[in-house]
């Protein structure tokens, strides 16, 4: 199984131990489950590996946008991660739990001075600056507060991923950061060093998400540090942080790569010691932000079958209760899932089928070319996998549907972390 939080007992899938149907019975549906097990277990792996790789000062920042309620900040911060913001409400979010927001990053390409403000007001610890209009409104900003503000710089260091082109983020033309190779990266630098109201803490890059070859990881901070030992020649500022990003890649299918992110790291730093020792740098505070990896395998979303219709000649459609509104990412990205029928995991799988939404729209689909055993009927449950990530936090209410509630799985228990939405929330904001 891609996950290793779901076992199979007498035709029944269980997830974190406990019997997927009996959940969705229990909590109507459809529905997100999350496991916490999995979800600390991910957020030691990256905690511990990178503490023993790049020593005491390195520290992974969850970044919460693949998964924003309270009671993720919650864990993410009894596990020791700082975090990874890239809004207002994320910020707001985080903070409603009592977050220690020195290990806040603000993240975006585009914030806005009220942004701004609202993150200094809530003692935010570092601003991501994107480029050069941001790092002069927070010097004001912070100069108009009485404060000199950390900050770390956003460079794109010219990578391409390979991945899904509308998530790949490090290559020159991005609309995030600024680039080395056209000396805005520099100009920036010279900037944010000059302005009294800014401190340079450093910089950061990110060039993708669903990455699996390490190779990426290994280019990328290549370059930051040549741009980080060039900087210091030129300007005697040494870059006390580096940011490496997130991007770690998850297993959607069983044809997915395995990837061990601990050797991942350890790969990196073994990379980056012997690159600092080569320029001469002293070994930088290593971040790296991990979302995808951290929340993904940790989720799960079940559903219950609906109509069945098929063309014959062409193809089944399985309708489910959900669809576009919970999950846009085949939608968005022709991204790939595992779909499982929760009670019939005796069965063969030979029925092929499109599993799509309830949505007025024709793509709003699930996942095309599914199996599912050929009884599947009306009332069936089904499960998709590995949804724990930009799942919810991409949930929309197109056609005014209701958006899903999140349990949270542990140790046999099972508790509600984000309610379901009523009728009466979709009107919450008419007038
Ligand atoms: N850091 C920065 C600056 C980022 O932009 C992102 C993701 C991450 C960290 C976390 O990357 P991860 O470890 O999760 O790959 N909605 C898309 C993914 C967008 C990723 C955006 N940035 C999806 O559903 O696949």
């Amino acid at each position: 199984m891609i996950c290793k939080n779901i076992t199979i007992q007498n035709g029944r899938l269980l997830f974190a131990g406990q019997n997927a149907a009996a959940l969705l019975r229990q909590y109507g549906s459809p529905l997100y489950l999350m496991d916490e097990d999995r979800i600390r277990e991910n957020c030691r792996t990256y905690y511990t590996a990178m503490k023993e790789a790049f020593g005491e000062a390195a520290l992974p920042l969850y970044a919460s946008k693949a998964a924003s309620f309270k009671e993720i900040y919650r864990i993410v911060n009894s596990e020791h991660l700082g975090i990874d913001v890239v809004s207002c409400g994320e910020i707001y979010t985080a903070v409603q739990t009592g977050f220690p927001m020195e290990k806040a990053y603000f993240h975006s390409n585009n914030k806005t001075d009220e942004d701004i403000a609202f993150a200094i007001e809530n003692g935010i610890g570092y601003f991501v600056a994107d480029n050069e209009e941001e790092v002069r409104a927070v010097n004001t900003i912070a100069g108009q507060k009485g404060i000199r503000q950390p900050i770390l710089l956003r460079l794109t260091p010219g990578i391409d991923t390979h991945t899904y082109e509308a998530i790949n983020t490090g290559k020159v033309d991005s609309k995030f950061g600024s680039a080395i190779e056209t000396g805005q990266a520099e100009a920036i630098t010279k900037l944010a060093l000059e302005l009294p109201h800014i401190e340079l803490a450093g910089f950061h890059c990110h060039v993708g998400s669903q990455v699996f070859d390490s190779d990426t990881f290994l280019r990328s901070a290549e370059i930051m540090l040549e741009f980080i030992a060039a900087i210091k020649a030129k300007y005697g500022y040494t870059a006390p942080q580096l940011d490496l990003g997130g991007g770690y890649g998850v297993r959607y299918l069983e044809s997915d790569p395995v990837i061990d992110i601990a050797e991942n790291i350890r790969e990196v730093a073994k990379f980056v010691k012997k690159k600092c020792a080569a320029l001469g740098l002293p070994l930088p505070a290593i971040r790296m932000e991990p979302g995808r990896s951290i929340v993904a395998d940790a989720g799960m979303t079940l559903y219950t079958v609906g109509t069945i219709k098929q063309i014959p000649g062409y193809k089944n459609y399985v309708s489910v209760d959900g669809g576009m509104g919970d999950n846009p990412r085949f939608a968005l990205y022709g991204a790939d899932y595992t779909i499982l029928a929760a009670e019939k995991m005796d069965e063969r799988c030979d029925f092929e089928c499109s599993v799509v939404g309830r949505c007025c729209e024709s793509g709003d689909i699930i996942q095309e070319n599914v199996k599912l055993p050929a009884s599947v009927k009306r009332g069936d449950i089904l499960a998709v996998l590995t949804t724990g990530a930009y799942n919810y936090s991409m949930a929309s209410n197109y056609n005014r549907i209701p958006r899903l509630p999140v349990v949270m799985l542990k140790e046999g228990t099972s508790r509600i972390v984000v309610k379901r939405e009523s009728l009466f929330d979709i009107v919450r904001n008419d007038l």
